[in-house]
């Protein structure tokens, strides 16, 4: 069975065709975003965990692990068409995932708004980016922390976010790598050369400690797992971040 089947026999109601005009976004540094992992969250109420931050976020982040491109399994396409229906904040599908080119057009026909592949995992990133977008979603694609941004630098232009791990993908709670850095500012170089504005995500690690170094480099979409769903207030943690990382883009 093919992906685009599989998604059909989930919920066939839920299909959408040509869902959203992507939107237009600027390339101020200070535009900054954040995407509360739900990988930190309390897994038996997550439409509630949701819910105590989709006001303040500005998506929520889903990760995605099958245990085989990375060695952690946490949940699939049946739990996103049901957060699709319950978020109030759209959904960020970051794909840990083989076989991508197979699987993540369906996280686009389950409602996701941005999904994201691996390009290690992937057969054909050009085809995948621009399958993606076709279908309605933003499309994203990860580098883990010792893939090369030059070594795919001709998918950029078919994407709408470059996700750079900030930590080996696979768990929530791990240590910020610092060697990360240059490869933010060289991917902010490279994104800057091109005639669209494409978002610089950074996932792992982040929080009041990092935030700002990495929002200095050029990243401005933030994913903080244990940072936020960690923290007593996970609204405030947000946008705490939120105004750490954006003082920090002003300084740049
Ligand atoms: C790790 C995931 C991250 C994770 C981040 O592979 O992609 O999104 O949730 O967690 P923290 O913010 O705790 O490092
Ligand atoms: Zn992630």
């Amino acid at each position: 069975m093919d992906a685009a089947t599989f998604s059909a026999l989930l919920s066939p109601r839920s299909r959408r065709v040509a869902r959203v005009d992507l939107p237009n976004v600027s390339r101020n540094p200070a535009e900054i975003q954040i995407a509360p992992s739900i990988l930190s969250a309390d897994f038996t109420a997550l439409a509630a965990e949701i819910d105590r931050i989709s006001t303040v976020a500005d998506w929520v982040h889903v990760d995605v692990m099958d245990n085989h491109f990375v060695p952690n399994l946490t949940l699939g396409l049946p739990i996103v068409e049901r957060l699709v229906k319950t978020s109030g904040a759209p959904l960020d599908c970051h794909l840990m995932i083989s076989d991508p080119d197979r699987w993540a057009p369906a996280y686009v026909e389950a409602g996701a708004a941005s999904v994201t592949f691996h390009v290690e995992a992937a057969q054909a990133p050009v085809r995948l980016a621009r399958s993606l977008r076709a279908a309605g979603a933003r499309a994203g694609m990860a580098l883990k922390p010792a893939t090369s941004i030059e070594s795919c630098e001709g998918v950029l232009p078919e994407l709408d976010m470059v996700l750079l791990m900030t930590v080996e993908p696979g768990f929530g709670g791990q240590q910020f790598l610092d060697v990360v850095l240059p490869k933010i500012r060289r991917t902010r170089q490279l994104l800057d050369t091109l005639d669209k504005a494409i978002w610089l995500q950074v996932d792992g690690g982040i929080s009041s400690e990092t935030i700002e170094r990495a929002a200095e480099a050029g990243a401005d979409v933030f994913v903080a797992g244990s940072a936020v769903f960690g923290a007593d207030d996970p609204a405030a943690a947000v946008e705490s971040l939120r105004g750490l990382a954006a003082t920090a883009a002003h300084h740049m």
